[in-house]
C-alpha cells in the first residue's frame, strides 16, 4: 500500500520534471525526528539494587540505555535533530558509517560541540548495510561511560533473513561495562584517572547486555538467530564465547565475512560482530553467552532459555550475507605508505613526546594528562597526521610498542586488514576498528575516497583522551 502510493507520487513528480524530488528535505519545518540527550535512569545492576542515574538518548519519552534503535535500509537517509538537555556540550558520532564529513559528529574536528539547550541537525545517507552504533563524541570518556550510546542498524539491500540457510530472527546485543559504587551509582570522581588511563583504561565492575545484568533471552530449539553484537564499553575488551550454539561469524564491523566457526570472539571497544547461532536440539534448555573478565574464568553474562517446539534444522551451512558492493578495494601496486607508532603507558612509558607544540618529558606530559603518543605526538590536533588525495590507496603499518592492546578506529572509511601478527584468521577482514595487541604490528589498506578531516584514535576512550588521538585529511 505504502510503496504503491509512493510510486504514484514518484510518477507524478517525474511528470512535473522530477527536480523537486532531489531537493534536500526542509530542516526548518520542525518535522525532523528528535534525538534527545538527557539525564535519565536505568536498572543496570541486578534486581534488588537501586536504579542508576545515567545520561541517555531518547527519541520519545525518557532516555534508555542503550539508546533507541535507529534502523533503516542501506542507501536511505538518517535524519535526526539532536537536542542537548545535558549539563555539558555534546555531539553524536555515527560509528562506522562512511558518512559525509560534516555529519561525522567528531567534535571539535568536524563540528563544534552542541552547548546545553541547543540543537544540531544530522542528515546523511548510510551507504552500507551492517551493524553500527552511535555515541557521544565530546568528552566521550565521561559521556559514553554515563550511557550515551545507541544502536544503528542498516538493513541489507537484498533479503537475507528467512532465506534458505539464513536466520529467521535477529537479536541485537549491546554489551557494556559500568563502574558502579555499592549504591549502583556511576563512579564520577575518576574521569581524570591517569593510573587507569596508562593501563587498560577505565574498567568497570558490572557488565550489561542491552542495559540489564544477566538477562535471560528466549530461543526455540533449532531456531537460527542472527546476533548483532556491539561492544559499547569505554575501555573493556570483551572475550566472548557461545558454547553449544554452533556459533558462526558472518560479519565484522558491519562488513560480511564468509561464514566461519568461531570458538572465541574478541571484541575491542566499538567493534561489532554478527554471529549466527542455532538453538540447541540436544534436549538441554539452557545455553550461555560467556565473557572472560580477564582471568580466564568464563562467566555467563546472558542466558539463552530454550522453550517451544523444536524447529526443523536449517542445515549445517549458513547463508553468507549479501555483499556490500559499495566499497572500493585498495590497489596495492604503489600505495601511499603511512605508519602509526603507538607508545607510552605503564610499564614501558615514553621518554618524550610533543604536546601542544612543545616537546615534553614524561613528567610534564603526565602533568598535562598525556600518557600515550602517536608517532611521537600526544593528541596533536593542529596538523593532520597525513594527507591523501581522493581515490588514493593508503597502506598503513600500525605498530604497538606499548604493553597494552589498542583498538584503532579510522573515521569515514573501512579498511582491509592485510596482516596481523600472532592472530590467526584475521587477514582480509574489512573493518573500521582493529585491535592491536602489545608489541604487535598490523598492516591495513584503504581507498581514501571520502573527502574531509577524519579522526584516527584509540577507541579505548581513556587512551583517546590521554594521547591516542589524531586526524588525517582526504582532499
Ligand atoms: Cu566510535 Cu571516534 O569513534
Ligand atoms: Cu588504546
Amino acid at each position: 500500500m505504502i510503496s504503491l502510493s509512493r510510486r504514484s507520487i514518484l510518477k507524478a513528480a517525474a511528470a512535473l520534471g522530477g527536480a523537486t524530488l532531489l531537493s534536500r528535505p526542509s530542516l526548518a519545518d520542525g518535522s525532523l525526528p528528535i534525538l534527545r540527550a538527557a539525564p535519565s535512569s536505568a536498572q543496570l545492576a541486578p534486581a534488588g539494587y537501586p536504579s542508576t542515574p545515567v545520561w541517555a538518548y531518547a527519541t520519545e519519552g525518557a532516555g534508555t540505555v542503550p539508546g533507541p534503535e535507529i534502523r533503516l535500509r542501506a542507501g536511505e537517509r538518517i535524519r535526526h535533530r539532536l537536542i542537548n538537555d545535558l549539563p555539558q556540550p555534546t555531539a553524536v558520532h555515527w560509528h562506522g558509517i562512511r558518512i559525509e564529513n560534516a555529519m561525522d559528529g567528531a567534535a571539535p574536528l568536524t563540528q563544534a560541540p552542541v552547548p546545553p539547550g541547543e540543537t544540531f541537525d544530522y542528515d546523511f545517507v548510510a551507504p552500507d548495510p551492517g551493524t553500527y552504533w552511535y555515541h557521544s563524541h565530546n568528552r566521550s570518556t565521561e559521556q559514553v561511560a554515563r550511557g550515551l550510546a545507541g544502536v544503528l542498524i542498516v538493513e541489507d539491500r537484498e533479503l537475507w533473513l528467512g532465506e534458505p540457510g539464513a536466520a529467521t530472527r535477529e537479536l541485537v546485543l549491546v554489551l557494556d561495562d559500568w563502574l558502579l559504587d555499592s549504591d549502583a551509582r556511576i563512579v564520577e570522581d575518576r574521569w581524570d584517572d591517569l593510573h587507569a588511563a596508562s593501563h587498560g583504561g577505565r574498567m568497570g565492575n558490572t557488565v550489561t547486555v542491552n542495559g540489564a545484568a544477566y538477562p535471560e533471552l528466549d530461543i526455540q530449539p533449532g531456531e537460527r538467530v542472527r546476533l548483532r553484537i556491539i561492544n559499547a564499553a569505554t575501555d573493556r575488551i570483551m572475550s566472548l564465547s557461545l558454547p553449544h550454539l554452533s556459533a558462526r561469524l558472518i560479519a565484522l564491523d558491519g562488513y560480511p565475512v564468509m561464514p566461519r566457526g568461531t570458538d572465541t570472539l574478541v571484541l575491542g571497544p566499538a567493534q561489532r560482530a554478527d554471529i549466527v547461532i542455532d538453538g540447541r536440539m540436544d534436549g538441554e534448555t539452557r545455553a550461555s553467552l560467556l565473557l572472560d573478565p580477564g582471568n580466564g574464568e568464563w562467566v555467563e553474562i546472558a542466558g539463552f532459555i530454550h522453550s517451544g517446539d523444536t524447529l526443523p534444522s536449517r542445515g549445517a551451512d549458513v547463508r553468507p550475507l549479501p555483499a556490500w558492493g559499495t566499497l572500493p578495494m585498495p590497489d596495492l601496486s604503489g600505495p601511499q605508505r603511512e605508519t602509526l607508532l603507538m607508545e607510552g603507558g605503564a610499564m614501558r612509558g615514553m621518554r618524550e613526546a610533543r604536546f601542544d607544540g612543545k616537546t615534553m618529558g614524561f613528567r610534564e606530559l603526565a602533568a598535562n594528562g598525556m600518557v600515550w603518543a602517536f608517532n611521537g605526538a600526544a593528541n596533536d590536533m593542529n596538523e593532520p597526521m597525513f594527507r591523501a588525495a581522493i581515490g588514493r590507496t593508503v597502506h598503513m603499518e600500525l605498530t604497538n610498542s606499548s604493553m597494552f592492546p589498542h583498538a584503532i578506529h579510522l573515521h569515514g572509511h573501512h579498511f582491509t586488514v592485510l596482516s596481523k601478527s600472532g592472530t590467526a584468521n584475521m587477514e582480509g577482514d574489512v573493518r573500521d576498528t582493529v585491535l592491536i595487541g602489545a608489541d604487535e604490528t598490523v598492516e591495513i589498506a584503504f581507498v581514501a575516497d571520502n573527502p574531509g578531516a577524519w579522526m584516527i584514535h584509540c577507541h579505548m576512550l581513556s587512551h583517546q583522551k590521554s594521547g591516542m588521538m589524531a586526524w588525517f585529511e582526504v582532499t
